[in-house]
């Protein structure tokens, strides 16, 4: 009875894992979607990892848009973190004077393949 009962909650946490779909492979991003990545590498990666769920200086990205909210509490909308790239948050700084109109674009577009 232990072990059936122990079955079930196994594969419910599985399943629960996979219900999150995971990152678009790199291979599969269209132009948009790449230009974001570059962005993201040159001014994000060093403090946040993106496919790979752990905190480093920051939250992880992976899945950013998939959950209803940021690590803050904050929704997780293009509004939100594009506020938060522009304007820094806390240890975060702001990138408002680095990163043009397109690259916000771009970025925004790869965030949403995570
Ligand atoms: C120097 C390190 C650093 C860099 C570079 C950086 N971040 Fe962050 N980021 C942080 C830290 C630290 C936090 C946590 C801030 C807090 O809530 O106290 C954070 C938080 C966030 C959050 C969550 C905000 C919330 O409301 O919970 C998002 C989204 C985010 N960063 C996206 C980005 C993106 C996209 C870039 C690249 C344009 C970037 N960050 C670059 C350090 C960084």
């Amino acid at each position: 009875m232990i072990r059936v009962l122990s079955l079930f909650i196994l594969v419910g946490a599985l399943v629960g894992c996979k219900s999150v779909a995971p990152p678009t492979p790199l291979g599969d991003l269209n132009a948009q979607q790449m230009h974001g990545h570059a962005v993201y590498e040159a001014h994000c990666a060093q403090c946040h990892y993106d496919r790979k769920n752990a905190a480093l200086h920051g939250p992880a990205m992976i899945g950013v848009f998939k959950k209803p909210y940021l690590s803050s509490g904050a929704p997780a909308n293009d509004e939100r973190v594009t506020a938060t790239i522009v304007h820094g948050r806390n240890l975060m700084p702001a990138m408002g004077n680095t990163l043009d109109q397109q690259d916000l674009d771009d970025l925004l577009a790869y965030l949403h393949t995570l």
